[in-house]
């Protein structure tokens, strides 16, 4: 089956170079390189882009084939742009913690809540005793508004379970969801979240090791492993214990580091071969300068200061700047509960001053780079003859207008692998 897409409006094809690097500094904002303008249109077979060409010629080649082998879609001068990679996401978990805000509001901080019993702890009471059926139920709810927010690909950590037996049914579960719905999931092993209530933090590193990580290992479904490596969390010492035993089974980190304060996290994520350093708030310039050196992706996650009434201060513009290479995500989790990529994307731009293209490459091209092998030609994020057929049709002739409609949906229609969903 092939579609047809005709009188597109601009297309943000994000297509300069190789596809499996990711851009940064002026590189980012090349609209002549990253950008084509009205008239085009593209041919998708099999889930693949086919051909790009003005509409004219594509509609001569093939418009008149008959309707059983070809829907065309016109796209009435409305933009295209590349489906988003959301690289950071806490998918799976069961309960509710939408009191924590008025805890925060009586001063309350992150951790206060999390010493009380609340924050992390208590999602993982509600998710431990959820049956498996009921979080795959609640994934597939969550998948489909990310994609009908234009979300395409998706980092899905587990990590609200801190149990052998609680990690693998959230790391099965997102298994099946991947089976179950269009979404590509790329799943991370995150039992380094937390600490158990009730057991003592060398102990649970122990038990991470000696018994989680074999099973999630031999269990096959995570490519990744994660820590959250925050003074009163994991400590550097123990992240890189973790790290290093998760790398014997074949985990490449992606890493928590640096929220709330400067604990070198970054540094020692880049020191590890992480593909990415995530939160990365108060890192140090000198570790984003390592980090960039070493390929280790910088990932900003706006939403999280946002909604725990923090300063917005990502140094976005700086990491142009300086050549960093950055990509932004969600961070969805029980009170950072949204999946808009679009939201994203209007913080990013309306607050922290980046341009709406330079903040699309961070949300689609650079991201897909942390979430393949190198060698993968089917890398999402870009759109281009023979890559993935992953992208979004807009409600507006402007490529800028996908992250200006905060609180509205600017996709009007997500096309993955070919198929209009
Ligand atoms: O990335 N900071 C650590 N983990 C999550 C929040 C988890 C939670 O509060 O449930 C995050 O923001
Ligand atoms: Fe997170």
């Amino acid at each position: 089956m092939r579609l047809l897409l005709l009188n597109a409006g601009p297309i943000a094809t994000i297509d300069n170079g190789d596809p499996t690097i990711p851009l940064k500094g002026a590189d980012m904002s090349d609209t002549e390189k990253l950008t084509l303008p009205r008239g085009y249109g593209i041919l998708i077979e099999n889930g693949i882009v086919n051909k790009i060409g003005q509409t004219d010629s594509l509609n001569n080649e093939f418009g008149s084939e008959d309707t059983e082998s070809l829907s065309v879609i016109d796209c009435n001068n409305q933009a295209i742009i590349p489906g988003f990679v959301d690289s950071h996401t806490h998918l799976l978990w069961d309960g509710d913690r939408a009191n924590e805000m008025h805890l925060r509001q009586q001063g309350l901080s992150y951790s206060d809540i999390a010493n009380l019993g609340g924050g992390i702890t208590k999602t993982v009471e509600f998710t431990r005793n959820a049956p498996i059926e009921n979080l795959i139920e609640l994934g597939r709810k969550r998948i489909a508004r990310a994609m009908n927010l234009g979300t395409t690909t998706m980092e899905c950590k587990s990590g609200y379970g801190l149990d052998r037996q609680s990690e693998i049914k959230l790391l099965e579960a997102s298994h099946i969801l991947g089976g179950k719905t269009h979404l590509d999931i790329h799943s991370t092993w995150l039992g380094a979240h937390d600490f158990p209530k009730g057991m003592k933090s060398g102990d649970y590193v122990e038990s991470l090791i000696s018994d989680q990580l074999p099973s999630v290992a031999e269990q096959g479904y995570a490519k990744y492993c994660d820590v959250f490596c925050e003074p009163g969390w994991f400590t550097l010492e123990q992240t890189e214990e973790i790290v290093n035993a998760a790398k014997i089974h074949g985990l490449t980190p992606r890493l928590h580091v640096d929220e709330f304060v400067d604990g070198n996290g970054l540094q020692l994520a880049a020191e590890l071969g992480a593909v990415s350093g995530d939160h990365v708030g108060h890192s140090s310039d000198d570790a984003r300068e390592y980090a960039s050196q070493s390929g280790t992706m910088q990932t900003f996650l706006p939403g999280t200061p946002y909604v725990l009434g923090d300063q917005l201060n990502s140094p976005l513009r700086s990491c142009v700047d300086n050549n960093w290479q950055f990509s932004l995500a969600t961070d969805f989790n029980p009170n950072c509960r949204t999946l808009s990529i679009p939201f994203v994307g209007s913080l990013a731009t309306h607050r922290l001053n980046l341009s709406p293209l330079e903040a699309l490459v961070a949300v689609t091209r650079n991201p897909a780079t942390t979430l393949i092998e190198t060698t993968d030609l089917l890398v999402p994020g870009s759109i281009r003859e023979g890559g993935p057929a992953d992208l979004l049709i807009l409600n507006s002739e402007h490529i800028d207008a996908w992250c200006q409609m905060p609180g509205d949906n600017p996709i009007k229609q997500t096309i993955k692998s070919g198929q209009v969903m």
